[in-house]
């Protein structure tokens, strides 16, 4: 990839494209990491003498609502870059070219949600091409959404100079040591839902590692998949086969398969409800598991004990509705307390247990990407990280 070291920003309006799809919450930013982590690129920019003009995705919205709005990023930017001002202009609009144009170095522009724009999704080259009158020169450091082919991360990098900055530096060459290399043992923690979003990033990986820990909804799949008895879980009937499959590929590989051996387990998803332990091979109707039990815990702390790789992504239990965090944060626990070992974490809910602990430290990498991370584990390279070779 070109890098920001291959760029002289002097005198240059830098566009520059970020992943602030951060939390919020009454009109305020409730997790500024994405937003930190931007700071190294646009200060090495400042420095040199550029102005910058900002452009992300915030949510998921249909066009324009102003609840997906930038405007509480702004604020929360300004606090770190005192230069730094939003304008609530649809990115692709002549007033934003107007007030790109009208900025002097040392000044940052954030503009509204791309996502406002209707061709930003289908990459329409229209847009792509209004975007790139925004700057001279492109910088995507955008790691988060590297893995979306969008006219924002793909379409206007083919129309500028364009390069990688800093985050996305940092995010790939951390990823690319899960994938070249690694040392072993090598050991990968998935949760959350569904087996689904995770099977590419399972084939990709199986060669690769000796130890697989399992936990979340998604193990329900694996466990019904061997015949277990799990109650009302979550479970995704159309994988059963493919389950069964990815634990015979992993038997055949000799990589360890961990499942979930005891479940809190409750009726209902709601904080403060009555909650039962059961095995989890023996959850009777009508429960379902909402987070891995003690045993469990302990259990994947051995299971964790030695390695000297780990990849962790997805919580073990329903993290957003206490008490079915803890799961979650006893894995996270367990993979900081480990010595030596390169651990890299990746995905809201894991990355937020990390938080919470305050052991964001303790990691050899957070990742600021959840989807781009496990794309790029399952296929090695992004739409994005393509554009600016
Ligand atoms: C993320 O939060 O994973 C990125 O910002 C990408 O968001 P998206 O899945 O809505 O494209």
């Amino acid at each position: 990839m070109r890098t920001l070291l291959d760029l002289d920003p002097k005198g240059k309006r830098v566009l520059v494209r970020v992943d602030y799809n951060v939390p919020i919450q009454g009109g305020k930013v409730q997790d500024e990491t994405r937003i930190l982590e931007s700071l190294p690129t646009l200060r090495h920019l400042l420095e040199g003498g550029a102005s910058l003009v900002l452009l992300s995705h915030l949510g998921r919205p249909k066009g324009p609502d102003p609840k997906h709005s930038l405007a509480p990023v702004g604020e929360a930017l300004k606090a770190h870059i005192p230069e730094a001002r939003f304008a609530p202009f649809l990115p692709g609009s002549e007033e934003a070219r107007r007030e790109a144009e009208a900025l002097r170095p040392g000044e940052v522009l954030l503009l509204e949600n791309v996502r406002f724009e209707p061709g930003e999704e289908k990459n329409d080259p229209e847009l792509a091409a209004r975007y790139a009158r925004l700057g001279e020169a492109f910088v995507l450091d955008a790691f988060g959404s590297a893995h979306r082919a969008h006219a924002s991360v793909v379409g206007v990098a083919r129309l500028l100079p364009a390069y990688a900055g800093f985050l996305m530096e940092k995010e790939v060459k951390a990823l690319s040591r899960l994938l070249q290399d690694p040392e072993r043992p090598y050991a990968v923690v998935l949760g959350g839902a569904k087996v689904s979003d995770k099977i590419g990033v399972i084939e990709s990986l199986l060669p690769r590692i000796d130890r697989l820990l399992i936990g979340g909804a998604m193990a329900f799949t694996f466990l019904k998949a061997l015949g277990k008895e799990v109650g009302k879980s979550l479970v995704e009937e159309d994988r059963l086969d493919l389950a069964q499959d990815l634990l015979r590929r992993a038997e055949g590989l000799g990589v360890r398969v961990y499942l979930p051996e005891d479940v809190v387990a409750a009726e209902r998803i709601e904080a403060g409800v009555e909650t039962r332990l059961f095995p989890a091979e023996a959850i009777p109707i009508p429960y379902m598991g909402l987070d891995i039990g003690p045993k469990t815990r302990e259990a994947f702390a051995r299971a964790l004990e030695g390695a000297r790789t780990v990849f962790w992504n997805g919580p073990m239990g329903v993290f957003e509705v206490p008490p079915f965090d803890e799961g979650t944060l006893a894995v996270g626990r367990a993979i900081a307390s480990l010595e030596g070992a390169f651990t890299v974490v990746g995905g809201g809910d894991s990355v937020a247990a990390v938080n919470r602990l305050g052991l964001k430290d303790r990691f050899s990498h957070v990742s600021t990407g959840g989807g781009a991370s496990l794309e790029f584990l399952e296929k090695g390279t992004l739409p994005g990280i393509e554009v600016l070779k």
